[in-house]
């Protein structure tokens, strides 16, 4: 496995293996690699002749107040975990490497969504993690990339960007791996401590709690709501919001649910903002 942290670098070495006709599949993350990025490189691995995962912890879909510092880096240890899940190459650049000029002028935004759920509480975030994809994407020229379902609202707008921008690529949307306690894994789950990791499996039966209900025939999204929040406040959650979307483009449904729905929460367990969602 290489490890490669120039553009020019990168883009040489993939023309070789495009040229001999290899697939290529991309795993974008930020590292502090999880079962849950490994289950992506995986799939890749499984289904692509090369294998690249970025890791880079991306400043701009950061905010101010928001842990780009502290994110956890190790990337020595990362290297070893998803070279053992089957990557050909890592590539790290530095944040120079990404965004040459220093500012960036040129954005990539879903105008509809990009304020709505998590963006509406991470002025910027969405634009931020579109734009970098776009440049992966751009750089590696993959055949295909893999995103996790754990991040709902994101792998929509990816998916959605890659549609409504005619990148050549196929975007694979993985399902959510969690811990034995329901809750999904993160890179951030090493913020809390033992009692507040705890707490954090009610996001997940909050989210079964809603599941059940829906398939007992419960449709009302007032109600539903209702149903997934009581087992988070419960466990001593605070809620930022619970929405029910649409799964097809992600709007908020209201009322009476007559579409495939989606159930977004997030939360925070003491400090740290956890999120979570379940396809109903
Ligand atoms: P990061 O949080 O490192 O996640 C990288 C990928 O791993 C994302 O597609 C995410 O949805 C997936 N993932 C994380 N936890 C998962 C879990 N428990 N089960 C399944 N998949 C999981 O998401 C980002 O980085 C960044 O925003 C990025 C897309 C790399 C752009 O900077």
């Amino acid at each position: 496995m290489q490890i490669i942290t120039t553009i020019a670098k990168l883009r040489r070495v993939l023309a070789v293996d495009q040229k001999k006709g290899k697939t290529i599949g991309l795993v974008p993350t930020m590292g502090a690699l999880h079962e849950g990025h490994l289950s992506l490189v995986k799939k890749s691995a499984k289904e692509c002749d090369v294998t690249v995962v970025s890791i880079f912890v991306n400043p701009t879909q950061f905010g101010k107040s928001e842990d780009l510092d502290k994110y956890p880096r190790r990337l020595k240890k990362d290297a070893e975990s998803v070279e053992s899940a089957g990557a050909s190459i890592v590539f790290a650049p530095s944040p120079e490497e990404m965004y040459p000029n220093g500012e960036q002028q040129t954005w990539v935004r879903n105008e509809s969504l990009e304020n709505a759920y998590c963006g509406k509480y991470r002025e910027g975030h969405f634009r931020g993690v579109l734009t970098v994809v776009a440049k992966f994407f751009a750089i590696t020229k993959a055949d295909r990339a893999y995103f996790g379902k754990k991040d709902y609202q994101q792998a929509f707008l990816i998916r959605r960007m890659a549609e409504d921008l005619n990148f050549d690529i196929r975007v694979e949307l993985l399902p959510t791996i969690r811990e034995e306690s329901g809750l999904a894994r993160s890179s951030r789950n090493e913020y809390m401590s033992e009692i507040e990791r705890a707490n954090a499996a009610g996001i997940y039966r909050g989210l079964l709690a809603g599941k059940t209900a829906y398939d007992a025939g419960e449709r009302r999204v007032s109600a539903l709501r209702d149903i997934v929040m009581r087992p988070m406040l419960m466990s001593g959650i605070v809620v930022q919001y619970i929405e029910i979307a649409d799964r097809k483009d992600l709007k908020p449904l209201h009322g009476l649910l007559k579409e495939e729905a989606v159930v977004l929460v997030a939360g925070f367990s003491g400090k740290t903002r956890l999120i979570d969602n379940l396809e109903f």
